[in-house]
């Protein structure tokens, strides 16, 4: 059992130097999507200093464990003190480089796959999940309305490569035959992607 105390602790610091966080209505849809079904393993793209993992580790089957992957080493120490922290060290394996580089060298099978990280590689985490994902695997991933921008027609010259790069991470997983795919407004945006038992 996470110890919550010390968990909100880890949200509240996150929060207050801006380090981003998941936010508290997408993981609420994420709860209400896998309590009926916990997983047994979950890959999460884009750890920060470990929040999501650690939310997430209370949702697994009891041998259940997260891999998750972050590239800046100083939230890496950060995210295993956390871990340590709250207890959940034994059930979270976080990989230090850019996922870009791991995830081709992974080759495990994954029941839910938590893409959060550089919204410009969100087409090609797509790949890799659908590479690893179980049979009725489910796949979230956050921002991907990204303030608005991604269904409007904002067209900054910062932020036009993650907008496109998102667009077509949309459609791919909604044209996806193999793929039921839904875009919730909840915080920056939810797509939920399960692979449909063919
Ligand atoms: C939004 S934060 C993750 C938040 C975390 N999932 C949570 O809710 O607590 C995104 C993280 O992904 C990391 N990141 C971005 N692109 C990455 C990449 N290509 N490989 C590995 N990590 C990446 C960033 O350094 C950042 O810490």
């Amino acid at each position: 059992m996470i110890n919550q105390e010390r968990l909100q602790e880890i949200k509240k610091r996150a929060l207050e130097s801006h380090i981003p966080i998941i936010m508290d209505d997408t993981l609420e849809e994420i709860q209400k999507r896998l309590k009926n079904k916990p997983p047994k393993k979950i890959l999460e793209i884009g750890t920060a200093v470990g929040y999501s993992a650690m939310c997430f580790s209370e949702l697994l089957q009891s041998d259940g464990y997260i891999d998750t992957i972050e590239r800046e080493s100083e939230r890496v120490e950060e995210a295993k003190q956390n871990f340590i922290y709250v207890g959940v060290q034994d059930k979270i394996h976080i990989y230090e480089g850019d996922a870009v580089e791991i995830l081709p060298t992974l080759e495990n099978v994954y029941d839910v796959v938590f893409i959060d990280a550089a919204k410009g590689k969100y087409p090609f985490f797509l790949n890799q999940a659908l590479r690893m994902l179980s049979p009725d695997g489910i796949i979230f991933a956050d921002n991907i309305l990204y303030k608005g921008y991604v269904m409007s027609d904002y067209n900054k010259h910062k932020q036009r490569t993650a907008v496109r790069n998102l667009r077509e991470y949309i459609k791919e997983a909604t044209e996806n035959p193999e793929l039921e795919t839904e875009i919730l407004e909840v915080g920056d945006g939810l797509a939920i992607s399960k692979r449909k038992v063919m």
